[in-house]
């Protein structure tokens, strides 16, 4: 764990951000928006336009998962569910309503979910809370939740086994951790990888960027399983699923999902700037790396996908795993 903060310093520091309004506050770079809360930690914005793109995101991976939000085979609903990096909060919510008996904590750097009433609304169930947090520092939560989850987060993080470390302690034996992720390296059709298409480009160029600005590695999903058996999770699966890249196929669902993929990823790019900025790209070789990559998705002679992965794992029970050995 990266911070050695306690329980103590945790509270000290929200009382005075709260004070100074500063959780509630934004920074604005570029005419886009961005957190305040450990600023800089997290590279894209969290603007009005961002929030449009996560929320495509969820319509698009709920398309993909049949309208399922998880996979791990719990037996139960869980009671206590924490969800990482919630962003505007949709993954939360939708548990909060088809789990009216479960307590739901979303938590963010940014303060992006909807409160309980807009317009006299209730848009968030009783049952959910949001808090401004990060997840890489040490959690000062309960560790007895049955279920953890975070999407769409792990490629933002400095370090996954962190937070896959801080997950296992802060469930439940027997509880579930389920991780979901875009890996957005293109395959093409028989599975082959070519470095030269626009896409593949872009990715090769963000890797070098997590690395060498932030130490980060990306892209990471494929490895998850590893980083979860090395933490001690058992029962460790995955599930993959293919994703268009453009909406060139011929059967009707996976060009509905290569449709909206490119649609999601044309507003991604833009995003990117400033990371591209820091391995020395000026903003009109990003900008042709962009056209590049918008121009592949319209092509549809090119026939790429991107992967959609789904990893979840048990924290073993002592007595039972034990017996069963
Ligand atoms: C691409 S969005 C995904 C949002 C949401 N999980 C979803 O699937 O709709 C990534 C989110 O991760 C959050 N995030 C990134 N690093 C974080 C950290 N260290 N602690 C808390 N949240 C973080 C960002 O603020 C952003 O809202």
């Amino acid at each position: 764990m990266a911070s050695t903060h306690t329980a103590y310093d945790w509270i000290t520091e929200r009382i005075s951000m709260s004070l100074e309004s500063g959780i509630g506050r934004h920074l604005w770079e570029g005419g886009r928006r961005y957190h305040v809360y450990r600023e800089g930690r997290y590279s894209l914005p969290n603007d009005e336009l961002e929030q449009q793109r996560e929320e495509l995101m969820h319509i698009l991976v709920m398309d993909i998962l049949d309208q399922k939000l998880f996979l791990a085979p719990m037996t139960e609903p869980p009671q206590k569910v924490m969800d990482l990096a919630t962003g505007i909060g949709l993954w939360a919510i939708e548990m909060g309503d088809r789990y009216p008996d479960t307590n739901i904590l979303g938590l963010d750097l940014s303060p992006i979910q909807p409160t309980s009433l807009t317009n006299g609304v209730r848009r968030v169930p009783p049952n959910v809370t949001f808090q401004v947090d990060d997840v890489e520092d040490t959690w000062v939560h309960d560790d007895d939740y049955d279920f953890i989850h975070m999407r769409e987060a792990c490629g933002y993080m400095r370090s996954t086994p962190t937070v896959i470390e801080s997950a296992i302690a802060h469930l439940k034996p027997g509880g579930w951790l389920e991780l979901q992720e875009f890996h957005w390296v293109a395959e093409k059709e028989d599975g082959t990888i070519d470095p030269n298409i626009p896409v593949n480009r872009y990715m090769d160029h963000m890797m070098s960027a997590a690395a060498s600005t932030e130490g980060r590695k990306i892209p990471i999903v494929p490895e998850i399983g590893d980083i979860m058996k090395q933490a001690g999770f058992v029962d460790i699966e995955k599930k993959t699923y293919r994703v268009p890249y453009g909406p060139w196929p011929k059967d009707s669902v996976s060009r509905r999902r290569g449709a909206v993929f490119s649609v999601n990823a044309e507003l991604l790019l833009p995003t990117s700037d400033k990371m591209l900025g820091h391995i020395g790209l000026t903003p009109e070789q990003a900008e042709s790396l962009y056209s590049d990559c918008v121009k592949m998705f319209h092509d549809s002679s090119i026939h790429c996908y991107a992967t959609y992965y789904v990893w979840y794992g048990r924290k073993p029970d002592e007595a039972t795993d034990e017996a069963d050995r």
